[in-house]
Order: C-alpha cells, then structure tokens, then sequence
C-alpha cells in the first residue's frame, strides 16, 4: 500500500484527534496534532508575560518566535507523542482552559503561522502521517490524498471538552466550556490568515450521531479507496 498524507480538519473537540491516533496507529504513520504546537506557543506567551485575559503583546512574541523549540517525544506507554516546549514537557498545562481561552489569539497571528506551517511541511514531508488542525488541507497540504472535514454541534463538542476536563479534575462549568468552544470557533473561522473552511476536496463527516467505531470504519474505507 502507498503511503498517503492525511489532513483533517475542522472546530476544536470534534475528536480529530482520537480518530488521527487510532488511523495513525492502525496505518503505522506518524500522527502530528498540530493544536498542541498553537498551545506550546501560546503557554510560552503566558510565561513570558506577553499575553493574558487582557493584553496581548503581540509584537514581543513574534519578536521572540526564535527562542521557541517545539518538538513531539513519542511516549511508547502512551502510544502516542507528547509536546516539548525548549526541552520541557508541557503536554498537560497546554490542555487547561487558561491556554485554550487565548490560543485563537496566538494561532491569528501570521508569524506564529508561517513558522508552525513550515516545521508541520517539514514533518509531512515524507508522507505516511495524519495530521489535524485547522488548515491542513487548505494550507499546509493542498495536496494531501485524503483530505477530512469534521463537524459536530457546538453542544456536543462541549459536553465531550466538560468530561475530559473533569476527569483530569479540572474545576470548570459547562457553561464555561461552552462559551470557549463557541468562541474559538468564531475567531479560528473568521481571522484573515488561513481561517478554518473546509477544503473543496475534503470529505465531511459530522460525527454528532457516530460512535468512534463507527467513524473509523467509515474513514478505513475512504483510506482503502486512495491506497
Ligand atoms: O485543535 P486544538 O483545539 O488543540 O487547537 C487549538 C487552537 O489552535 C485552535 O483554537 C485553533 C488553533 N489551530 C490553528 O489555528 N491551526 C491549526 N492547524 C491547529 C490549531
């Protein structure tokens, strides 16, 4: 079987990432979350003092984007890769709330773009990955073979954020929850530089009414129809 890049796509807990990691596995490619790298950059901001709830000093961080280090350590207890940030690992605090209320901010900005879009070109370069994001059919590859498109209510997509936070005992409400989800959603899709949309060529699926086996079936199939 050749090996393929696929890219999906779409709004923040349409679990992109759990069916990247079960594809990824089950194909033997490499899976790159490239939200977890928008989080990295936003943590550092946060620590740096350059953004919080209110300012955001965008001109320092793009003046510093060369101190950053980003890298994926694949952690074989795990199955998958966790995200570094200059050596650290921050694949827990990049999940909090804190960074996801100001990672749409960071992820506008089109420095932090070019430089996340380049190390995520270079990542593809030798096919056989699944990556997800926001752009990555669009932008990062155009000409990925199998392009998808994940939708689910704003509603379901917050239910699901809710219990994975308070099952890492995260105190958050739903109502919280929801505000952010339905916040992002309104920055990642109407910024200037490369907002979601859905590639011409990317297959939809909404998966409000799909169980996670159900959707992987469906997608093995879209994968056997391009290998
Ligand atoms: O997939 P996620 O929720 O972890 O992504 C976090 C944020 O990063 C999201 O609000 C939008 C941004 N993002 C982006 O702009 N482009 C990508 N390729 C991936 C994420």
């Amino acid at each position: 079987m050749k090996k393929i890049t696929i890219a999906i796509d779409g709004f923040s807990s349409t679990g992109k990432s759990t069916l990247a990691k079960q594809l990824a596995k089950h194909l033997g490619y490499a899976y790159v979350d490239t939200g977890a790298m928008y989080r990295a950059v936003t943590y550092y901001a946060m620590e740096e003092g350059y953004i919080d709830d209110n300012h955001f000093d965008e001109k320092a961080l793009v003046n510093n984007l060369s101190n950053i280090n980003l890298r994926f350590v694949f952690n074989a207890d795990l199955g998958f890769a966790e995200m570094y940030l200059n050596g650290q690992n921050v694949e827990k605090v990049i999940r909090t709330l804190a960074v996801s209320s100001k990672v749409s901010r960071v992820a506008a900005v089109s420095a932090v773009r070019a430089k996340l879009v380049e190390q995520q070109q270079q990542m593809g370069a030798n096919k056989g990955v699944v990556m997800d994001g926001r752009d990555i059919g669009t932008v990062v590859f155009p000409d990925a073979e199998l392009k998808l498109y994940m939708t689910a209510s704003a509603q379901t997509r917050a239910q699901r954020r809710y219990d994975e936070l308070i099952a890492k005992g995260d105190k958050v409400t739903y109502e919280e929850v929801l505000k952010n989800v339905q916040e992002r959603d309104s920055i990642d899709s109407t910024r200037a530089d490369s907002p979601l949309v859905k590639a011409d060529d990317a297959i939809a699926i909404d998966n409000s009414e799909l169980t996670i086996q159900e959707q992987f079936d469906k997608v093995l199939t879209l994968v056997a129809s391009v290998t």
